[in-house]
């Protein structure tokens, strides 16, 4: 990880918080479109955006009974509630322009990788913005899923599924596409469907990952010999045939996709057969510090080059699988300073917590320092000093490998807000030793700490609430 390691970002510009914050809780009435199909929801997104009515689209306004309480920002929460314990917080506006983003700029069907954030809230508001497929790795995602939304299309996209997980999604929910990488998985999904005529096999392929700052290399995937094997033989007892690779997640290059393109079409040389869907997988990347990936379009449009230079029949489809990218950017955790000793902080979440990446990589976070209460009598210092960040369990391996640039007088009682942990945070937290932030998010009106090149801000509709000052990146190593 050495190279990817963020660069060192001292300046603050994080201006004092006033102590209070904005009072009062925001009643915030908003439609929400129902949308029967991924097509309906493009249309609709793109109405939304010329200010037209979409037709055909039946507006909601969600019960007021189950409308979440919506904060300003972190300090508004702060003032209101003085949280002991972390908050994740959830931007849907984020989230929204997010997944109106993939859905318009995708060249394709847009699965939504659930692994990245399982929260029922996301799930919904994915939906309400017209993401119609979730792909899912295991029974409890399929259980998840189709509990809130009873339509939704369920792709099981792990290679390897215990029987149970087979048999029940197939027969139980209705799930008919399945990955494999394996002649045995191909047997397996055939026994557990009683040799059903309807399943859809998407083979998985190994592909570099040399382009991606979380590596998934070595587990999973076909090289391309047993890939074009496997395409032959499931050829014969599918209804459609896919292939399906992952380029590694945060994958901060477009070349990767086309690469693993160009493979793709190597193995179907070898097959001598044709799928009907090629699976871009995940791994589009988001803006972290010291992490800042090139412009979205260039993904798209280098994965529609590729894609295109295969030649391959009209009717070949192109899904991706995103899950960083739909969620990262919607979510920031809010943290307490417990103790202070030098220059060494305790705060109440960590590497068992949903700062998982943090402790275990040098993914950093973006950060804000918050003073409130009593202790907002003295504004934070415009001075800085550099901090090692322990977690609250017992563990000595609960540090976060990047030291943080935080007000030199930071002390007990003020508050950090990590940015960019929409994903793969709150999924990872494992409540050792009794810690931990409640899984349900609180709803947040503000922007994203840091927003991503080329990403959603550019047509997506409009966030509700004002757009916050955005603080400067606090973090070194
Ligand atoms: C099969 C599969 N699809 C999609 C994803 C989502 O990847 P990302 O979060 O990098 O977009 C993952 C993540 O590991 C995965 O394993």
């Amino acid at each position: 990880m050495g190279k990817n390691t963020p660069s060192l970002i001292e300046e603050i510009t994080e201006p004092p918080i006033e102590p209070g914050g904005p009072s009062g809780t925001v009643g915030n009435a908003y439609l929400l479109p129902e949308f029967e199909s991924q097509d309906q929801a493009q249309r609709a997104s793109h109405h939304a955006r010329s200010g037209a009515a979409p037709k055909n689209v039946a507006l909601k306004t969600r019960p007021s009974a189950t409308r979440p309480q919506v904060y300003n920002d972190a300090t508004h929460y702060i003032a209101e509630t003085r949280p002991s314990n972390p908050v994740h917080f959830l931007r849907t506006h984020v989230l929204r322009g997010a997944a109106q983003w993939f859905l318009r700029h995708f060249p394709g069907t847009v699965l939504y990788a659930v692994k990245a954030n399982p929260s029922p809230a996301v799930i919904k508001e994915l939906w309400a913005s017209g993401i119609r497929h979730f792909d899912v790795a295991s029974l409890a995602e399929v259980e998840l899923v189709a509990g809130l939304c009873p339509k939704a299309k369920l792709h099981f996209m792990h290679p390897v599924k215990s029987r149970e997980a087979i048999r029940k999604s197939y027969f139980n929910y209705g799930v008919r596409d399945f990955v494999i990488d394996s002649a045995q998985e191909l047997f397996k999904l055939l026994e557990e469907t009683r040799g059903a005529k309807d399943l859809g096999i998407m083979i998985r392929l190994a592909v570099s990952n040399g382009h991606a700052f979380h590596s998934l290399d070595g587990k999973f995937g076909a090289d391309n010999r047993l890939a074009a094997e496997l395409l032959q033989q499931a050829r014969k007892v599918s209804s459609r045939l896919g292939i399906a690779f992952h380029v590694g997640q945060q994958t901060m290059h477009s070349k990767a996709y086309a690469a693993a393109m160009a493979q793709v079409g190597e193995v179907i040389k070898q097959a001598k057969v044709n799928p009907d869907i090629i699976d871009v997988g995940g791994g589009f990347p988001v803006a972290f510090p010291g992490l800042v990936p090139p412009d979205m379009h260039g993904y798209m449009n280098s994965i529609k080059e590729a894609f295109e230079s295969l030649n391959l029949p009209k009717k070949t489809k192109l899904w991706c699988e995103p899950g960083r990218a739909l969620v990262q950017e919607s979510g920031s955790l809010l943290v307490k300073v417990e103790l202070r000793k030098d220059n060494r902080l305790y705060i109440n979440d960590g590497f068992y917590g949903a700062l998982f990446d943090a402790g275990y990589s040098k993914l950093a976070y973006p950060v804000r320092a918050i003073r409130a209460g009593e202790n907002a009598n003295g504004a934070l210092s415009n001075k800085t000093a550099r901090f090692t960040v322990f977690g609250p369990t017992c563990d000595s391996i609960d540090v976060l490998k990047t030291q943080l640039v935080l007000p030199a007088d930071i002390e007990e009682g003020d508050y950090l807000e990590f940015g960019q942990t929409g994903g793969y945070a709150a999924a990872l937290q494992s409540g050792f030793n009794g810690f931990g932030a409640d899984a349900k998010p609180v709803v947040l009106r503000d922007m994203p700490m840091l927003q991503t090149p080329g990403f959603w801000q550019d047509d997506a509709v409009q966030p509700e609430g004002e757009a916050a000052e955005i603080p400067a990146t606090l973090v070194a190593f």
